[in-house]
């Protein structure tokens, strides 16, 4: 997704802001650009399709522009193709406005339409184009750049981070947001904003977040802050503690090898601080037991892996509470008109914090009376913000487009919150508690004896690698598992591939098992594991090419039938996806590895998604 950096200081600000951008190219992006101020040379502004490496060649690392007041841009197209064109930052008619923009404007049909009958004359497809005319239209007007800014903000819809620069204010920026996140960070004798965190990780630490409406003039010395009135806001200054190699590579070829090997410190860090004398304590939550022992129904809403872990939550869940859970796509849920109310808990979980659909399933949920619980990574961010109560998940930046010790930490932080709601109510038995807790507190341990061994399925990727098409089968459990086993496929390493609930091949997916056809039969759910057996038999005898994963008091009995086991250690049945999940997205890895896949970078794909 697009993301924004900008700076006021006394050093040249465009090799600063490439090196922003470079931090942000995580987010995944098709073209970028920059724009910087200097009373000498006015504004200067370079932009181009492709990658960061483009850009850096076109302005000489950024030496070749001249002024310490700037802003840069890494663009996700939504509207126009990506061309050098349609890149920001876009620059007005009359060359005084330079605009860099994260979000949607609604009406900018509308706007375009008005600003052409006033002779405006465009020359990209965006919509970012409309908020610089349309400010430079009010500026030209009054000559006053406040006014201008708050007049065109008055009159967009739809949801915006913006970076604006002005050739007649050389000393400082503007920035301003509506339902997308942009921070500002505060430096020594310099002043910076991000629409991401770890673009200002190797300058300052200290920041603050931007809420809707408000507007920042940012220079060296200080940033003013303002409300949509125009009063002036002071803002709380908060220290990140993320460690800046913690958004590095670290000597790994890919950020998401990486991000796998660090699961095991993720969910240590997601789970010991939260276990005190025996019993989960969550200080940071406010629920009542009252509103706990109440809870007649739960949802889970989010998107993609985030949705995966929900599904794995209803399961577990509804184990330990005995309460209905309903386990929504967000991007279904904010439109099926849902039976949620007060005394509804919804659950919203989500790695960024600023998934559009999960944004609106939330606000959703809050207007119809829900009390909201998110599970979050990215402190500070919009989801988080707008929740009635937030679990963040102490994973750290995770910079891989395909999400892997996210989904292990609010996997993790799940199951403890069932824990807790189950102690609350009652509906667990002390021992059982007791069995679980320690259960989870070994995890960590079983996931490093996952990690130590990836030989056997770097070769197994090398042997299967070429399939066309994979089917992942499982039950209860392992069918959770399955979903996101198949999607951590796909997405890296473009091979087609599905998930099936086991009892549901015979419904009509078996006719697509041919002999040749590889299925990853996932069988470490072991209340259920004959079922798993005989559903690996069954697609065995249509000339299936069967991979099975299982725990090791099982693996014996696998054997026996198929060639090719992985194994995780044994625990509690409703932990095994925690490990289970482990081998899947290292086997996907190599697969994506062995075919020459941008692994970090998966095509069409995005970090973040602020869009609908
Ligand atoms: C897949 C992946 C996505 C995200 C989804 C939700 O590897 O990362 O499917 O899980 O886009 O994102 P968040 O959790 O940030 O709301």
């Amino acid at each position: 997704m697009c993301g924004i950096v900008g700076f006021a200081g006394s050093e040249q600000a465009a090799p600063i802001l490439l090196e922003g951008l470079e931090r942000l190219e995580y987010r995944g992006y098709d073209s970028a650009g920059v724009a910087v101020v200097s009373p000498e040379r006015g504004l200067q502004v370079r932009k181009s399709k492709g990658r960061l490496k483009v850009l850096e060649a076109l302005t000489d690392g950024g030496r070749s522009l001249d002024g310490c007041v700037g802003i840069g841009h890494t663009r996700w197209a939504t509207h126009g193709e990506p061309n050098d064109v349609n890149s920001h930052p876009h620059l007005s008619q009359s060359g005084r406005i330079a605009v860099v923009h994260n979000g949607i404007i609604e009406n900018y049909l509308e706007l375009k339409e008005f600003l052409t009958s006033q002779g405006t004359v465009f020359c990209s497809d965006t919509d970012t184009e409309v908020v610089a005319q349309l400010m430079d239209y009010y500026y030209l007007r009054s000559g006053d750049l406040m006014d201008a800014v708050y007049k065109t903000l008055h009159r967009l819809e739809g949801a915006y981070a913006l970076g604006i620069l002005c050739l007649e204010t050389p000393d400082r920026f503007i920035a301003a947001r509506k339902d997308a996140p942009l921070l500002l960070g505060y430096g020594e004798g310099c002043s910076f904003i991000a629409s991401d965190v770890t673009a200002l990780l190797r300058h300052t630490r200290e920041v603050s977040y931007m809420e809707d409406g408000e507007v920042a003039v940012v220079s060296a010395d200080e940033i003013v802050v303002y409300d949509a009135m125009g009063r002036r806001v002071e803002k709380e200054h908060r220290i990140v503690d993320w460690d800046v190699s913690a958004a590095e590579k670290g000597g790994y070829e890919h950020f998401m090898f990486k991000e796998i090997m660090e699961q095991p410190e993720a969910v240590r860090k997601t789970i010991s601080p939260r276990i005190r004398d025996g019993r989960v304590v969550f200080d940071e939550l406010k629920l009542g037991a009252d509103f706990i022992r109440s809870l007649e129904r739960i949802f889970i809403v989010a998107c993609g892996s985030s949705y995966h872990v929900g599904v794995v939550g209803k399961y577990n869940l509804e184990r330990l509470l005995r309460v209905p859970v309903e386990v929504a796509l967000a991007s279904e849920f904010r439109y099926a008109d849902p039976l949620v109310g007060p005394g509804s808990l919804v659950i919203v979980i989500s790695q960024s914090g600023e998934t559009l659909d999960s944004m609106a399933a939330l606000r959703l949920a809050k207007s119809l009376g829900a009390t909201v619980l998110s599970i979050v990574n990215v402190v500070g961010s919009s989801i988080a913000r707008e929740s009635d109560e937030v679990l963040y998940t102490w994973a750290g930046p995770e910079i891989a487009v395909a999400t892997t010790k996210a989904y292990s930490t609010q996997l993790v932080l799940l199951d403890m919150l069932g824990l807790f709601f189950a102690e609350t109510r009652g509906s667990v038995s002390s021992a059982d508690y007791a069995l679980l807790l320690s259960e989870l507190q070994a995890l960590p341990a079983r996931m490093e004896s996952v990690l130590e061994d990836t030989e056997k399925i770097k070769y197994l990727a090398s042997r299967y690698f070429n399939h066309d098409s994979v089917f992942y089968i499982g039950r209860n459990l392992d069918y959770a598992l399955g979903l996101e086993s198949s999607l951590k496929l796909k997405e890296i390493s473009y091979v087609h591939s599905e998930a099936y609930a086991s009892g549901e091949l015979k419904h009509g997916t078996i006719s697509l098992i041919e002999p040749g056809t590889l299925v990853v039969a996932l069988g470490t759910y072991t209340p259920l594991f004959d079922k798993a057996l005989s559903n690996i038999v069954e697609v065995q005898s249509r000339g299936a090419d069967v991979l099975a994963l299982t725990t090791e008091s099982r693996a014996q009995d696998l054997r026996r039938t198929v060639e090719h086991v992985l194994t995780v250690p044994d625990t509690h049945p409703i932990l095994e996806p925690s490990l289970g999940i482990i081998p899947m997205q290292l086997f996907a890895y190599y697969v994506a590895l062995q075919r020459g896949c941008d692994i970090d970078k998966p095509r069409n794909l995005a970090k973040s998604v602020t869009v609908e």
